[in-house]
Parts: structure tokens; C-alpha cells; sequence
């Protein structure tokens, strides 16, 4: 039985400060340890936010990190800073980074290897556009992306990282993907990734629903058979966060 695992997504909110008032405020009703919960902050709130958490089971994780280790990249962060900052896990390929910032899936796929050289446990995204959905590619296209995503990694490491279908359409808009939707695409994942290993593997590894996830929907989505959590945006910075936790 695969153990659930809900991640918030900041993304580009809360100062350091605003951070640890966040997680004082969460970490209470949200450390059961039913699930595995994680708060992905901006990389500037890690080290402040470890800190607040220490103590309970809930991990801290990064957005976004470089695949070198160290050098003249101005800007960017490694894996290995993380680490010493004290997160568990790093986002890997969000479609907003793809969007805005030229994410590629070769790019992911290089971050992903040094995530798990570095002992970081990447969430790697992946999902399509409406018009792709419209165009009826999103399951080649989920496939293509896991496929690239996981290229060279071995079944050992790939058991244990996290996977996270966001369809673009269902992000910070309130259209969720319907159970069935979100069912059909994280199934298609697990079957992919038990075609490149095996089902051991497939078995194992974790896959996470994205867009739009809040605390009435949460318990429908995670209820079904290949969705073992969620990757949640807005409304991890509320109060509602508890709710989806809690489901
Ligand atoms: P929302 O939950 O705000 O739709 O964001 C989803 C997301 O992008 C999480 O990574």
C-alpha cells in the first residue's frame, strides 16, 4: 500500500518571515502522519521554514534547482544547497517553469539525475495544454514526458520519486480535472513507467494530482486507485491546507 504524499506549492509567496508564520500556523493540524506532507517554498523560505518544522514529519522541499553542480550559473541554485538547507524533495519541471522560464523536457531530465545523485527526492510535473487535451494527445504526451523525465534512472531510484500529473487547464483556474480525468492520466503514468521497468517499480512509485486540488474535491481525487496524493497550489496557503491533508 502505497502511503499518501500531499505537497503544498508556494510558489512565489511569502517572505521569510510571512514563511514561518505559514508553517507555525500549519504544522500543528497537518502532522498526523498518515501522509506525508511536504511544504515546497521559495528557495529563500528553506532554511527559516526546516527550522520552524523541526520536530514534526513534515519535510521541506524546493521549486527549482540547477543540474551543475556549482559554477559561474548566476541565479540559479544546486541540488546540494538545497540539501544543506534542509529540503527533502525539489519540483521538477512545473509547467509554470516550463512556461515562463524555457523548462525542456531533456532540462527536467538532467535535474532529475542530479536530484537523485545529490539524495533529493524530485516531484517531476508533467500534463498538458486544453488545446492538447482538445487534441486528444495527452496521454502520448504524459507518457513522452515520464519517458524523458526518467531516462537513465535506475528502477532502484525511480521507485522512490514522486510524479506529479498537473494538467495545465486545471491550474490556479478552479477547474479541476474530474476524478475520472486525473484517474485515467496517473494510471497511464504507472503503466508507462512499469513498461520501462517493471511492475515492482510501477507498483511503488508514487503519483501525485495536480490543479486546482482543494478541501472539497481532495477526498474524491485521492480516493482513487493511481492517485496517491496531491500537489496543491492556492490553497496551501490557507488554512484550508489542513482540510486537504486531513481528508
Ligand atoms: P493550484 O492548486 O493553485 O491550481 O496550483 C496547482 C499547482 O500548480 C501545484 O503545483
Amino acid at each position: 500500500m502505497r502511503k499518501k504524499i500531499i505537497a503544498g506549492n508556494w510558489k512565489m509567496n511569502k517572505t521569510p518571515a510571512e514563511a514561518v508564520q505559514l508553517a507555525e500556523s500549519l504544522k500543528g493540524s497537518v502532522n498526523s502522519g498518515k501522509a506525508d506532507v511536504i511544504f515546497c517554498v521559495p528557495a529563500i523560505d528553506i532554511i527559516p521554514v526546516a527550522k520552524a518544522l523541526e520536530g514534526t514529519n513534515i519535510a521541506v522541499g524546493g521549486q527549482n534547482m540547477y543540474f551543475e553542480d556549482s559554477g559561474a550559473f548566476t541565479g540559479e541554485i544546486s541540488a546540494k544547497m538545497l540539501l544543506d538547507a534542509g529540503a527533502k524533495y525539489v519540483i521538477i519541471g512545473h509547467s509554470e517553469r516550463r512556461q515562463f522560464f524555457a523548462e525542456t523536457d531533456e532540462t527536467v531530465n538532467k535535474k532529475v539525475l542530479k536530484a537523485i545523485e545529490s539524495g533529493i527526492i524530485p516531484i517531476i510535473c508533467v500534463g498538458e495544454s486544453l488545446t492538447q487535451r482538445e487534441q486528444g494527445i495527452t496521454v502520448d504526451l504524459v507518457r513522452l514526458q515520464t519517458k524523458i523525465a526518467l531516462k537513465d534512472v535506475s528502477a532502484a531510484d525511480a521507485a522512490n520519486v514522486v510524479i506529479a500529473y498537473e494538467p495545465i487547464w486545471a491550474i490556479g483556474t478552479g477547474k479541476t480535472a474530474t476524478s475520472e480525468q486525473a484517474q485515467e492520466v496517473c494510471k497511464a503514468i504507472r503503466d508507462v513507467v512499469g513498461e520501462i521497468y517493471d511492475k515492482n517499480v510501477s507498483e511503488k512509485i508514487r503519483v501525485q494530482y495536480g490543479g486546482s486540488v482543494n478541501a472539497a474535491n481532495a477526498a474524491e481525487l485521492f480516493a482513487m486507485p493511481d492517485i496517491d496524493g496531491g500537489l496543491v497550489g492556492g490553497a496551501s496557503l490557507k488554512a484550508e491546507f489542513e482540510k486537504i491533508v486531513n481528508y
